[in-house]
C-alpha cells in the first residue's frame, strides 16, 4: 500500500458557491482520510510560495488575485495513491472541457469563465505535495 499525502484546496469559487460539502462528499466517497482541514484566507507570500512553478506566465497575476478573493478550504488528506486519485476526482485544468464525473467537470461555469475558476487544487508529485503541505500548514 502506497500510503501517501496530498495538498486539496477547495478554492474561493467553491467556497463561495457552497460546493465545499459536495467536494468533501466526493473525497469521503472515495474513502480517503481528512487528517487536517481549515479555513485560510492566504495573503500574497504564500500564494508566490505557492504557486513559484507559474511565475511569469500570463495566468499568474489574475491566478493570484483570484486567490486572494476569498478564503479557502485547505485539506491534507491521506490514502493510496491519493496524489494520482485525487487529481482524477478532480478532473482536467480547464473546466469547460474536464470530464463528466469529475469536480471540474461537473461544477465548473462554462459561462463568464476565467479558468483560474476550477474550484480546486490538488498536488501534482510527492515533492510537490510535500512542499505544498508545509506552506498550507506550516
Ligand atoms: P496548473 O498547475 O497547470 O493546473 P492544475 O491546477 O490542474 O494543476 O495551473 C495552476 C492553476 O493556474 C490552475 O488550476 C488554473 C490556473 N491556470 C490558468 O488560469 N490559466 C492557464 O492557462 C493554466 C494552465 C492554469
Ligand atoms: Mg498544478
Amino acid at each position: 500500500m502506497a500510503t501517501e499525502e496530498t495538498l486539496v484546496l477547495v478554492k474561493p469559487d467553491g467556497v463561495a458557491r457552497g460546493l465545499t460539502g459536495d467536494i468533501l462528499a466526493r473525497i469521503e466517497a472515495k474513502g480517503y482520510a481528512l487528517v487536517d482541514i481549515r479555513l485560510v484566507e492566504p495573503d500574497r507570500d504564500r500564494l508566490a510560495a505557492h504557486y513559484a512553478e507559474h511565475e511569469g506566465k500570463p495566468f499568474y497575476e489574475p491566478l493570484l488575485e483570484f486567490m486572494m478573493s476569498g478564503p479557502s478550504v485547505a485539506i491534507r488528506l491521506a490514502g493510496n495513491r491519493v496524489i494520482e486519485g485525487f487529481r482524477s476526482l478532480a478532473g482536467t485544468t480547464d473546466p469547460t472541457t474536464a470530464a463528466p464525473g469529475t469536480i471540474r467537470g461537473d461544477f465548473g461555469r462554462d459561462w463568464g469563465l476565467k479558468v483560474q475558476q476550477n474550484l480546486v487544487h490538488g498536488s501534482d508529485s510527492t515533492e510537490s505535495a510535500s512542499r505544498e503541505l508545509s506552506i498550507w500548514f506550516a
